[in-house]
């Protein structure tokens, strides 16, 4: 599945100004995808599919599939896929994992992929006595809760029996028992709730109780990813401003998101810009990922940024950025398997487990993210959307090739991004006159 040796540069300079074909072939050789998979990119997921997989089915919904390019994670390159509508998030994590590599690019890590599920015990008698008899039973829980042999052969399985008490709930005291488990390369949510409703009864038993939720969280505290980078300020340096100053910016953009939860949601919400589209690609469970991340970000009873950003000035004047989240994702199993997109999404990837999968899914929510705060902390973000909007604009009035872009420059220009301006602008474009070529192109970007 994974692409063997060393793969090229995923440097793809001016990648976004080639035609659609173009891209694909130059993918397809990066990646050494088949014609078929080639065409699983493109047409996606069957309707016969598509009825298998949920109910009611009366059709497709299709997403645009971009590349983010220029990654460097651990030292490997990597190009990301990612399925989202929103114009400018694919555009930002490739530039910013384009600054990334000015400092080696990301360096990421994670833990061992532990899910926890709860099992929710009401009406016992004395929980105290209950959580020392769970406790002496662990040995015997656990291996009861083995129940995927799958997982059981590649070194995953239920590896801890833990209890907390809620004394004070809406509906009385209440003991909670989390069983944790190693699911491996699977996201694991059917394994570890299957496990939960096999030990229910005999925690009963321990317990004396009555056993009513048997469900994962997706608060998967104990399953996390981090993502680090270290970029020396001269990167940062443009015409309109000086590296020094736009690293500072971040650091204060990030320092407002640590301190205020209205600014918090909209930065973790750029954040998840990037992870999401990633794991909607690889047929990952976003939700669940979204779950757990905006939990992990309030876990000291506040709501704040999941990242950090501040200024090191040894050895060189660098912007350090860091971030860590719980990140629950698979590579085998539910949808990972059954979309045939998903699968050349991760071949694409070339990820061997769901732990170098997670570890990618950092790097891009750190990328986004510094992406995000770059483009606030300057000249806002505006100008790009702009830009992209009048190409969406330009190409619904008819521009075709190298006309899209001048029309979209023009409308930008001229600061109103319209469709009957877009269609005069076309038209005076298209028109034969004595002008040469070259005094159409007026200006650029
Ligand atoms: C827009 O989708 C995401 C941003 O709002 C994130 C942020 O403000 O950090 C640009």
């Amino acid at each position: 599945m994974s692409i063997s040796g060393q793969r090229p540069s995923s440097r793809l300079s001016g990648f976004y100004q080639k035609s659609l074909d173009e891209r694909v072939r130059i993918l397809a050789e990066w990646a050494q995808l088949t014609p078929a998979e080639v065409a699983a990119l493109q047409e996606g997921l069957g309707l016969a599919q598509a009825d298998k997989m949920i109910e009611n089915v009366v059709g497709r919904f299709s997403l645009p599939l971009g590349i983010g390019a220029n990654f460097i994670v651990n030292g490997q390159e990597r190009l990301v896929p990612m399925a989202i509508e929103e114009p400018s998030v694919v555009a930002g994590v490739s530039y910013a994992a384009r600054l990334a590599r000015a400092g080696g690019g990301f360096r990421a890590g994670s833990t061992e992929p532990v899910m926890i599920a709860q099992i929710q015990l009401l009406d016992v008698p004395d929980p105290a006595q209950a959580e020392q008899a769970i406790l002496a039973a662990k040995e015997r829980l656990l291996a009861l809760a083995n129940t995927s042999p799958t997982i059981a052969q590649l070194g995953g399985g239920p590896v801890d029996v833990q209890v907390r008490q809620l004394p004070e709930t809406e509906a009385g005291p209440m003991t909670i028992v989390h069983l944790l488990f190693d699911t491996r390369d699977a996201m694991g949510a059917n394994a570890v709730n299957t496990a939960a409703e096999i030990i229910a009864p005999h925690l009963e038993q321990l317990s004396g109780g009555r056993a009513l939720l048997r469900i994962l969280s997706n608060l998967t505290d104990q399953r996390r990813a981090w993502a680090e980078v270290t970029i020396p300020v001269r990167a940062f340096s443009t015409i309109d401003y000086p590296g020094r100053e736009v690293a500072q910016g971040i650091v204060a953009a990030n320092a407002f998101a640590l301190a205020d939860p209205y600014r918090a949601a909209t930065h973790n919400k750029g954040i998840f810009n990037g992870i999401d589209a990633v794991l909607l690609a690889t047929g990952n469970d976003w939700r669940a990922v979204e779950a757990g991340g905006h939990a992990y970000a309030a876990r000291d009873g506040r709501y704040r940024a999941l990242t950090e950003w501040r200024l090191v000035e040894e050895p060189t004047p660098s912007l350090f950025g860091r971030l860590e989240m719980p990140l629950a994702v698979g590579i085998v199993g539910g949808a990972t398997r059954a979309h045939p997109t998903a699968q050349v999404a991760l071949k694409i990837l070339g990820v061997e487990s769901a732990r170098e999968l997670s570890e990618i899914l950092a790097a891009v929510g750190l990328a986004q993210n510094l992406a995000a705060l770059r483009a606030l902390a300057t000249h806002g973000i505006q100008r790009g959307h702009m830009r992209l909007h009048a190409r969406q604009v330009a190409v619904a009035a008819g521009a075709q090739d190298e006309e899209v872009d001048e029309i979209a420059r023009l409308l930008v220009q001229e600061g109103q991004i319209r469709l009957a301006r877009a269609r005069e602008l076309l038209e005076e474009y298209r028109r034969p006159d004595d002008r040469g070529p070259d005094d159409k192109v007026r200006g650029s970007w």
